[in-house]
């Protein structure tokens, strides 16, 4: 069937006909009352699910704008910066403050791992006369499926001083992130992930340290300058024309996730990277990420058979059988495939995708039993379900 497809992607990931036909609304005046109702409403969704009452700021470009709106609000150009990196976004991040003049020392971390807070704690310490500005990381590292131990890293950045930038984009709402209860001053955040919506809208909470650090900040910045979005937003609009199709979009989204219960929101992705983690083991295949305990619940990265490689696989799986799942990135991509359990995803799903793994491994001539997978993610399912 030509159309029907079962994404199984860290973003875009599929999203609910609601979350799809709000899309659809007639279009209506963004300086008028309707928008300021359904900006309001949104922007008040958002501080739940960001467990936040900074100003969250909703901006018209993809997770990348919400980014760059970190770090051209808080620096200026020479400001030394230390960059976390445990995978491509992490690169991402440092490159983005690079392009706007900041000094940017770099931590690279081995892929598949978290960041070291020792090490970190470590090169914080060593800086007495403060002149790192602020630390950038990643939330959740999509091209690796890990999730950093922002808790701990937070803790060293504040007995040090420096401003502290998360980019969520993969993981918020999905995994639970404490902004004010970790003093995170500035989060990024995307549509097209755990929100079940299409791309087109990213957000970014500020904390008051972060807000003020915009009024002094010398990064040239236009679009994205967060005093503006903060003028605007005190009447209920945006700068800009804002995506008002996106907006009636994330209305319905975030009534449907806090109708399910973050908590509940949360444990269905867990169970899912628990179901996946099982099943790939299962089939003898091995995991990027060995340690559960810094295993994505939204991502998983699966080091294919060498004899193989992960594009005959991702190739059968979309070919065969309409399962798209995602490709390996940067230095994982000759050996690497991903699958995504993010969003609108559900254990039918799962076990959908992994039966269909287990077949193209078994065509691809990869010795293993075609139904171990799905036996195993079951089992997983199941346990985990009787236990709520
Ligand atoms: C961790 C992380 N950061 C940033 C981004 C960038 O978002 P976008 O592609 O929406 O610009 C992504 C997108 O996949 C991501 O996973």
């Amino acid at each position: 069937m030509e159309e029907k497809q079962l994404l199984m992607i860290p973003g875009p990931t599929p999203c609910p006909a609601s979350v799809l036909l709000a899309h659809a609304t007639p279009m209506i005046n963004h300086r008028g009352p309707k928008f300021v109702s359904v900006l309001t409403e949104v922007t008040a969704n958002l501080k739940t699910v960001f467990r936040t009452q900074n100003d969250v700021f909703i901006l018209t470009s993809s997770g990348t704008g919400a980014m760059e709106t970190s770090i051209v609000n808080t620096l200026s150009p020479g400001d030394k910066v230390l960059a976390l990196s445990i995978g491509n976004f992490g690169n991402r991040y440092a490159k983005i403050a690079r392009t706007f003049g900041a000094d940017v020392e770099k931590m690279d971390f081995p892929l598949g791992t978290a960041v070291d807070v020792a090490a970190v704690r470590a090169k914080l310490e060593a800086d007495t006369g403060k002149a790192i500005k602020a630390v950038l990381v990643q939330f959740n590292e999509t091209s690796t499926g890990v999730v950093n131990p922002i808790p701990a890293i937070a803790a060293a950045v504040h007995a040090h001083g420096a401003l502290i930038l998360v980019d969520a984009v993969s993981g918020l709402g999905a995994i639970d992130l404490d902004t004010d209860g970790l003093g995170l001053d500035v989060v990024c955040a995307g549509s097209q992930k755990a929100f079940m919506c299409p791309p087109g809208l990213a957000f970014v909470s500020f904390s008051a340290r972060a807000l003020a650090a915009a009024e002094t900040a010398k990064m040239p910045r236009f679009y994205f300058d967060a005093r503006e979005a903060k003028k605007y937003l005190a009447s209920g609009q945006t700068p800009w024309t804002p995506a008002i199709p996106q907006f009636f979009g994330m209305q319905q989204g975030l009534r449907l996730m806090l109708q399910e219960g973050m908590d509940k929101f949360q444990a269905r992705h867990l169970r899912l990277r628990n179901a996946t983690r099982a099943a790939v083991k299962a089939l003898g295949l091995e995991l990027l990420v060995p340690d559960d305990g810094i295993a994505s619940p939204v991502i998983t990265a699966i080091r294919a058979p060498e004899a193989i490689g992960p594009d005959a696989i991702r190739k059968l799986a979309l070919n065969k059988y309409g399962v798209v799942f995602a490709v390996g990135q940067d230095a994982l991509k000759p050996t690497v495939f991903r699958i995504g359990h993010l969003g609108y995803v559900d254990d039918t799903d799962v076990l959908a995708a992994l039966g269909v793994l287990g077949s193209v491994l078994t065509e691809l001539g990869f010795p293993c039993d075609p139904a171990a997978g799905v036996v195993a993610a079951q089992q997983s399912i199941s346990q985990a379900l009787a236990r709520v």
